[in-house]
């Protein structure tokens, strides 16, 4: 019997030494927070009471979020007695069973899982609320202004990740600046669950295969999406790539690819025409024998207007050297650009199928970024920019301005700006012309012809012209 009894016994004195740790941690929370005159508020009000105090000393704390912190302290008491009602009728049940049989790695179990990991998240929590810092009085001009975005988030690695880090021993780096700050897309916030669940990995592990959810953040506007500090998967063997001389025109090694999160499991399948490919954008981009064809002169869409790239480098023979593609594809504009010497980067999201991995290893420069990014280029660099399948018609106007806009900014003055088979409806073909014409570049190339009865596509070769101010 003894045998049976030592383990709950000791459980039983182990849970009441838990309960006392809850309640050392409510003792630790009530002191802080009375503190900071908090306390006369009294927690044991009413919600709608808690609230409006907090507003009401909003003024004395400004630039301090207190509804932020009423919710995180609201939160960590919700933990709180969560873990002590769980206790509590596990210590009855306990009770009923009687002599039941308790074995170590059960113990141990419960242990870890109803007490430990509540226990430690109630306590991440406490740490992670963010007391209004006493205002120094050294310099008002600089006042210290909390992060506004910090208190969104309830997860550790987030806050550490946002927070900004100062410089060490108060030099100025580089960049002429005192700390760095990690940035986030703002639309993070809106989407706190997916991010957090994107954020909780042990530091220095493996990160899940979750590239999916990673693409969905980014594409729902949480771009940048925060850094991990945990190790990227890869495939099982990753073997030598092609060389370049083979690997432009070459469909790449499966194994190269994790293919977990794709219908298709290599890229035989996504050559083939079967209809389970899995993604439908760019349909035939994988079939190599049709991608030889595009920009040679043989269109594949005998309706639609294509320039051939031999024809569009004549128009400034020698000049064209560095470029973005801007679209959905595998890498073929860039491919035929690089055998005339000009160096193209991919624009590329892995929409149901690996288009990044393909672009790189056919030896390309992909370049993961979304519509919602201002991109990495600085301005007035680019000799030319090519965009062709995802502007199509269902953009809105004011998104598409803006990152017209970009793209001139970053096109060299003579840059040019090929619009290839841009498609909308036939009735909004007037505001699409205008959005492309509002820049005055001087047309080299410029075709309207029918898609289908009310569609149209418009291709056209723009260049831009100097800005001497
Ligand atoms: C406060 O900041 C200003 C400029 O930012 C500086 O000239 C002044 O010396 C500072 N005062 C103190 C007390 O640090
Ligand atoms: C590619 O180049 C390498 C050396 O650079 C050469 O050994 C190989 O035969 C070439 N392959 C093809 C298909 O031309
Ligand atoms: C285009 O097609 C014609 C006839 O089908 C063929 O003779 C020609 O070589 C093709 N051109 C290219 C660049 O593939
Ligand atoms: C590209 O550069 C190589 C090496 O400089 C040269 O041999 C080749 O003719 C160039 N190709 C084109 C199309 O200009």
């Amino acid at each position: 019997m003894r045998k049976v009894c030592s383990p709950r016994c000791c459980k039983l004195a182990r849970v009441m030494g838990s309960i006392q740790i809850l309640l050392g941690g409510l003792v630790i929370l009530v002191s802080i927070t009375s503190l900071f005159r908090f306390y006369s508020a009294g927690f044991f009000m009413h919600d709608e009471d808690i609230c409006k105090h907090f507003y009401g000393v909003r003024d004395s704390y400004s630039g301090f979020d207190t509804k932020a912190l009423s919710d995180r302290v609201e939160e960590v008491l919700m933990k709180m007695a969560t873990l002590q009602d769980q206790l509590e009728s596990t210590v009855q049940k306990i009770d009923k069973d009687g002599r039941g049989s308790i074995d170590k790695s059960e113990y141990k179990k419960f242990l870890e899982d109803e007490v430990i990991q509540p226990l430690y998240s109630a306590h991440i929590s406490l740490r992670q609320i963010r007391l209004p810092k006493v205002q120094e009085t050294r310099n008002a001009s600089t006042p210290s202004v909390e992060d506004p975005l910090i208190n969104s988030f309830v997860v550790e690695e987030i806050r550490k990740y946002i927070t900004a880090k100062t410089n060490r021993v108060g030099k100025v780096n580089i960049y002429g600046t005192e700390k760095i700050y990690n940035t986030i897309g703002h639309a993070c916030v809106l989407m706190k669950e997916d991010l957090e669940e994107y954020m909780n990995y042990d530091i220095g592990s493996y990160c899940k295969d979750d590239w999916p959810l990673a693409q969905k953040l980014m594409i729902n506007g949480c771009d940048p999406l925060p850094r991990r500090r945990c190790l990227t998967r890869a495939s099982k063997l990753y073997l030598r790539p092609y060389s370049i001389n083979e690997s432009l025109w070459k469909l790449p090694d499966g194994r190269n690819v994790r293919w977990a999160n794709y219908q298709c499991r290599n890229f035989e399948c996504l050559e083939a025409k079967n209809p389970k490919r899995g993604y439908t954008k760019c349909s035939g981009c994988f079939e190599m024998e049709k991608e030889k064809i595009k920009w040679m002169g043989n269109s594949s869409t005998p309706n639609a207007p294509t320039f051939r790239i031999s024809d569009v480098l004549e128009v400034k023979p020698g000049e064209i050297r560095i470029g973005l593609d801007f679209g959905i594809g595998t890498g073929t504009f860039a491919a035929r650009m690089r055998e005339q010497n000009v160096t193209i980067i991919s624009t590329a999201l892995n929409l149901g199928a690996p288009f990044n991995e393909m672009i790189a290893l056919r030896g390309l420069l992909p370049l993961y970024v979304t519509l919602n990014q201002r991109l990495p280029f600085f301005d007035n660099t680019m000799d030319l920019i090519h965009t062709i399948g995802f502007l199509d018609g269902w953009i809105d106007l004011q998104l598409m301005d803006f990152i017209l806009f970009d793209w001139d900014r970053i096109l060299r003055p003579g840059g040019l700006l090929w619009v290839d088979r841009f498609f909308c409806k036939k009735t909004e073909l007037d505001d699409f012309m205008y959005m492309f014409l509002q820049f005055r570049y001087k047309k080299h190339k410029w075709v309207i012809s029918p898609k289908s009865k009310d569609e149209v596509y418009l291709s056209a070769l723009l260049e831009k012209p100097p800005r001497s101010l």
